[in-house]
């Protein structure tokens, strides 16, 4: 087989890449080792990022995220027994939109298909070589051995994927920071508590109240990171869910059935540069933020904005200027999004050598964030966010 770029990895960044390239006129062909059924059912992230959002609509893959996706003006902190508002659109003019990542996933593979995109979905033994001259990923599909030839290779295959490591040792540099708490997440049958998300501080620990539609919520508990997910009963993570919306109590939670739970240890991770040769890394197979600030699937978006730029360039004037600044334009941003996810991570969260000296000032920076209008503008500047560097 043949191809312009080979993608690894039916996420949303290879999927929008490869729906970015068709537009351009470029050839593309994705190799997908779960089943197109398992990755159209896999709950992760839910905040799009006004651009973001933006990009799907004006790629024509944002029909029914505008019919389904609730459009959200600001968000809430709840913190010693307050609820306050940072309002968006007051602030920057702009909003974000919760549509669940599952969502984006399924509209992007529905278009691809349509359009006559290849996507090889329970693909096997994948592995890329030839990354500095001729590119090649091999791998076995239906019981057969087979590669596909390649000008590029998008390396879209997630933290655990194979196109990272196939780098040789020493021409990536990793920076790396694990917390010591993860997540608890939930997706439940329930009326929201309120109509935007809330981010809690309370003693007992970190919660995320958001929602996927107006029956539909996706609540998080700060936990373990390695925490039994058997030692949660329903009762169990609806009562700690009550204990810590604390401020927001007077909405009054409404409980529902559970149809999924899982467990998310969280880290901050960044690999340097962003390509070897002919290999690109996009997503999260280059970098991982802690979900706090809601940046994961977007930066996986942004990341593939620039590098299907990069491919047109190419493609239409031979020209590698775009392709070469890659790394460099998308690391900014990385960087960016990585400082603000920690910072909202270490705002929010008790670690386990917490004093009340920093419990005090974490009440200190919610307080200050939430009055001080300069601060409250940069939250809302970085949380909408950043300007694209295109
Ligand atoms: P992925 O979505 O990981 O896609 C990579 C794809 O590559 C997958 O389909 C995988 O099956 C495939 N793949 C892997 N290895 C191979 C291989 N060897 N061969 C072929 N295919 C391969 N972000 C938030 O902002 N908020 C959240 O609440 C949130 N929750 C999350 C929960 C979990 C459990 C995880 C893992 C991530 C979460 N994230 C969250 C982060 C966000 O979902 C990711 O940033 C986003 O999925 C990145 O998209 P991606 O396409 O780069 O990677
Ligand atoms: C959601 C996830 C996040 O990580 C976040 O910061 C906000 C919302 C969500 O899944 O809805």
């Amino acid at each position: 087989m043949r191809t312009q770029v080979g993608i690894v990895g039916a996420g949303p960044a290879g999927l929008m890449l490869s729906h970015l390239l068709y537009l351009d006129g470029i050839k593309s062909v994705i190799v997908e080792n779960r089943s197109r059924e398992y990755v159209e059912a896999r709950i992760r992230a839910g905040v799009l990022e006004h651009w973001a959002a933006d990009l799907l609509v004006h790629t024509g893959v944002g029909e029914r995220m505008q019919r389904e996706g609730l459009v959200h003006g600001g968000i809430h902190f709840s913190f010693n027994d307050e609820l306050r508002h940072i309002d968006f659109k007051a602030l920057v003019g702009k909003g974000i939109l919760v549509y669940g990542q599952h969502e984006v996933v399924k509209d992007v593979i529905t278009r691809r298909l349509a359009d006559g995109g290849q996507i090889l979905f329970e693909v096997n033994n994948v592995c890329v070589e030839g990354l500095t001259g001729a590119p090649k990923i091999r791998f076995q599909h239906a019981g057969r051995a087979q590669e596909l030839d390649c000008d590029f290779i998008g390396g879209c295959d997630g933290f655990h994927g194979v196109c990272r490591p196939s780098v040789p040792n020493g021409v990536l540099t990793g920076y790396e920071r694990e917390y010591p708490f993860g997540w608890l997440g939930i997706l439940a049958q329930a009326r929201p508590v309120s109509e935007e998300l809330i981010y809690c501080l309370h003693p007992r620990g970190f919660a995320l109240f958001s929602m996927r539609s107006p029956e539909l919520v996706r609540l998080y508990i700060q936990c373990a990171p390695d925490e039994d997910i058997a030692q949660w009963p329903d009762q169990k993570i609806w009562r700690e869910l009550h204990a810590r919306l604390a401020a927001g109590k007077s909405r009054e939670l409404a409980e529902g059935p559970l149809i999924e739970r899982g467990v998310t240890a969280m880290r901050s991770f960044v690999v340097e540069p962003m390509q070897y040769g002919r290999l690109f890394l996009a997503g999260d197979s280059a970098h991982i933020v802690p979900p706090t600030g809601a940046k994961g699937m977007n930066l996986a978006l942004a990341d593939v904005l620039m590098l299907s730029r990069g491919f047109a360039d190419y493609y239409r004037t031979g020209r590698s200027d775009r392709l070469d600044a890659y790394s460099a334009t998308c690391l900014r941003r990385v960087w960016k999004a990585q400082r603000f996810s920690w910072w909202m991570t270490q705002m929010l969260h008790i670690g386990p050598r917490h004093n009340a000296f920093d419990r005090k000032r974490q009440l200190a920076e919610l307080d200050y964030v939430t009055s001080s209008e300069a601060a409250a503008r940069s939250l809302a500047e970085n949380y909408v966010g950043l300007p694209l560097d295109i």
